[in-house]
């Protein structure tokens, strides 16, 4: 795996277990998945997901934290893991990333001298936010190009504590926009100079990151999620918030044209905010034109998203398979079961292949 970032905090580094867990903690559901190295590579052990009651987590904060360790309790006594250490991560308000242009006259300083200056930048104190960088490149005059990655304490701590009460070790906590990243590059080799676009569309957010040569050269995390396709369905139809989802995914049997004519609304304000995004990061950037676009998150599964997107932004889009560099044994998993999580995998998978560098 190419250049992936480092995890926010490093309790634990390999391990002893040969298996690797990403756990994703959305705002609609949990994601769980094990991964085990053999000789050719990465395996799928098991994947299992559990909805979370309505607003446990709103704004990505957990606000009913009981809620959350019991639907976490109830996947794990579905899902029989071989290990208790996990990956887990963090998106929205509460993470900072800031790209800082430094002069450093002695390496060995670095990380003083990136967490001194971290101040100016942080729009919290810096005794509220616990805080990481990556060095992403170094000039020959002492300068360097840092990542500050930043994360509000009483967050942290509120996903840690689900996570411990439900009997897991949270070892590594990453971002969300590193794990797509990772899912990303492990299954979609660039060429150098080459850069994608990888956008997750979860349930309440959009989480877009810009890859170039192993750098998450640019992100955004936007307010826009499939529960905004939710709520205009349960509007138009006077439906339950249950029954829109039922309707939407499928569940409810053929998806009736009102709903499909809200997807493909909702599709093009998808591909609106992908195309803004990418204009604004173009227009403050000298980067590399993008090569192509890959969708991830339950949202990516709207029927036409790609299509939209494509016509949006001009790009070649498509959705992203992380099972492309993960096998799996067909006789446990169908290919049909694996294309259907596949979408929903991409930020586990990532968490699970940071869990397990080093393996
Ligand atoms: N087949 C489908 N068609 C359309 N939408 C779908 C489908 N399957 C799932 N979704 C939607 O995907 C969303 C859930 O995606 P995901 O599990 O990635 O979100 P999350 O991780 O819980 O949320 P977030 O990342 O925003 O915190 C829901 O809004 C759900 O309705
Ligand atoms: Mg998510």
């Amino acid at each position: 795996m190419g250049g992936a970032l480092s995890g926010i905090f490093k309790g634990w580094g390999g391990g002893g277990a040969k298996s690797a867990i990403g756990l994703s903690i959305g705002s609609s559901s949990i994601k769980l998945i094990e991964l085990k190295k053999g000789k050719s590579g990465w395996k799928l052990l098991h994947f299992g997901m559990v909805a979370l009651p309505q607003d446990c987590i709103v704004n990505r904060e957990i606000v009913n934290p009981v809620a959350v360790t019991e639907s976490l309790k109830t996947l794990l006594s579905q899902v029989k893991l071989q290990s208790r250490q996990v990956c887990i991560s963090l998106s929205g308000n509460s993470v900072i990333l800031k790209r800082m242009q430094l002069e450093v006259p002695n390496m060995k300083e670095l990380q003083d001298q990136v967490f001194w200056e971290a101040e100016q930048y942080l729009p919290f104190d810096v005794s509220e936010v616990v805080m990481d960088y990556q060095l992403l490149s170094k000039g020959k005059d002492g300068n360097a190009d840092v990542l500050l990655i930043a994360v509000k304490r009483t967050i942290l701590d509120s996903y840690m504590a689900c996570v411990e009460d439900a009997g897991l070790e949270p070892g590594v906590v990453d971002l969300d926009f590193f794990a797509l990243q990772n899912a990303f590059e492990a299954n979609y080799p660039l060429q150098a100079g080459e850069s994608a676009v990888v956008v997750d569309i979860g349930a309440t957010a959009m989480k877009l990151v810009v890859v170039k040569d192993g750098v998450p050269v640019f992100t955004k995390d936007s307010a826009l999620g499939g529960q905004n396709l939710t709520a205009e369905i349960q509007k138009h139809l006077r439906v339950s918030f249950a029954d829109a989802e039922a309707l939407k995914t499928g569940a409810g049997g053929a998806v009736p044209q009102e709903v499909s004519d809200l997807m493909n609304v909702m599709s093009e304000n998808l591909g609106r905010e992908i195309k803004r995004t990418l204009d604004f990061y173009m227009a403050s950037s000298s980067g590399a034109p993008i090569t192509y676009v890959i969708l991830a998150g339950g949202a990516a599964k709207i029927p036409g998203l790609s299509r939209a997107v494509e016509d949006a932004v001009q790009l070649p889009t498509q959705v992203m398979n992380p099972f492309n560099a993960v096998s799996y044994d067909p006789a446990i998993f169908t290919q049909e079961y694996v294309n259907s999580i596949g979408p929903i995998a991409a930020v586990p998978v990532g968490l699970a292949l940071r869990a397990g560098m080093g393996k």
